[in-house]
C-alpha cells in the first residue's frame, strides 16, 4: 500500500490488548461486565480484547456513524441501537477504536448513562488527544496517537483497510518548497 508505515505491529497491539484486559479484569473480577462494541472500528479490538479477558463478559453492538473520508463530520447519527434492559443496572465499557475529536465517545457516553448503568467506563485502542474538541478522555488508552490519519485492525479509510492486522498511518506528503521571502528561503511543509 502507498503512503502508509507500520506504526503498532500486530505484536504490539496484542500485547498491549493484553495489558488492558488484564487491567480491567483487577477492576471488575468476577462481576459481569456488558462490553459495549463500537461498530464497525472496534471490532477487532473488542473481540482480541474479550479472548484475553478472563472474566464474566456479555458482548453488546452499537453503531454510530460521523466520518466520511479523512474527516469527522460533527453530526452523529445512531445506526445500530442497543436495548436498555442489556445496559440498566450493569457495568458497562464501552469499547472504541479511536478517540479523535471525542463527538462519538461523548455521544456515546451520554446515551448509555441515560440507559442507568450500575457503571460506565471506556475504553479506547487509540486516542488522538491533541485532536479533542469536546473534553472528554477514554478511562482505558491502548496508545497515544499523534495528528495522524491511521488504518488497519479496525479502522477504515472509506471502509478499506480494516482488515490489516497491524495499524498505519498515513504519511504526510512532505514537499520542500522553496519560497523566498524577505531575501531569505523558506522551506514550507505541505499535507
Ligand atoms: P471523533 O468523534 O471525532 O472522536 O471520531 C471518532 C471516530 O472517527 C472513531 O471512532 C473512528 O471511527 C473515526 N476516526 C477518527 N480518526 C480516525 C482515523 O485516523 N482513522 C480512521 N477512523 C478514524
Ligand atoms: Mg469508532
Amino acid at each position: 500500500m502507498e503512503n502508509f508505515e507500520i506504526i503498532f505491529t500486530e505484536k504490539q497491539i496484542q500485547e498491549r490488548t493484553k495489558e488492558l484486559a488484564e487491567t480491567l479484569y483487577k477492576v471488575y473480577k468476577n462481576e459481569e461486565v456488558i462490553f459495549v462494541c463500537t461498530l464497525k472500528g472496534a471490532v477487532f479490538f473488542t473481540c482480541d480484547l474479550l479472548k484475553k479477558y478472563p472474566g464474566d463478559a456479555i458482548l453488546e453492538f452499537i453503531k454510530i456513524s460521523s466520518y466520511s473520508g479523512e474527516e469527522s463530520t460533527g453530526r452523529i447519527k445512531l445506526n445500530l441501537d442497543i436495548k436498555k434492559e442489556n445496559i440498566e443496572n450493569k457495568h458497562v465499557v464501552i469499547v472504541e477504536d479511536i478517540v479523535d475529536t471525542g463527538r462519538s465517545l461523548k455521544y456515546l457516553h451520554d446515551y448509555i448513562m441515560n440507559m442507568n448503568p450500575k457503571s460506565l467506563a471506556t475504553c479506547a485502542l487509540l486516542d488522538k488527544k491533541m485532536k479533542r474538541i469536546v473534553p472528554i478522555d477514554p478511562d482505558y488508552v491502548g496508545f497515544e496517537v499523534d495528528d495522524l490519519f491511521v488504518i488497519g485492525y479496525g479502522l477504515d479509510y472509506d471502509q478499506r483497510y480494516r482488515n490489516l492486522p497491524y495499524i498505519g498511518a498515513k504519511i504526510k506528503k512532505l514537499l520542500s518548497i522553496q519560497l523566498k521571502c524577505c531575501s531569505s528561503y523558506k522551506n514550507v511543509i505541505l499535507y
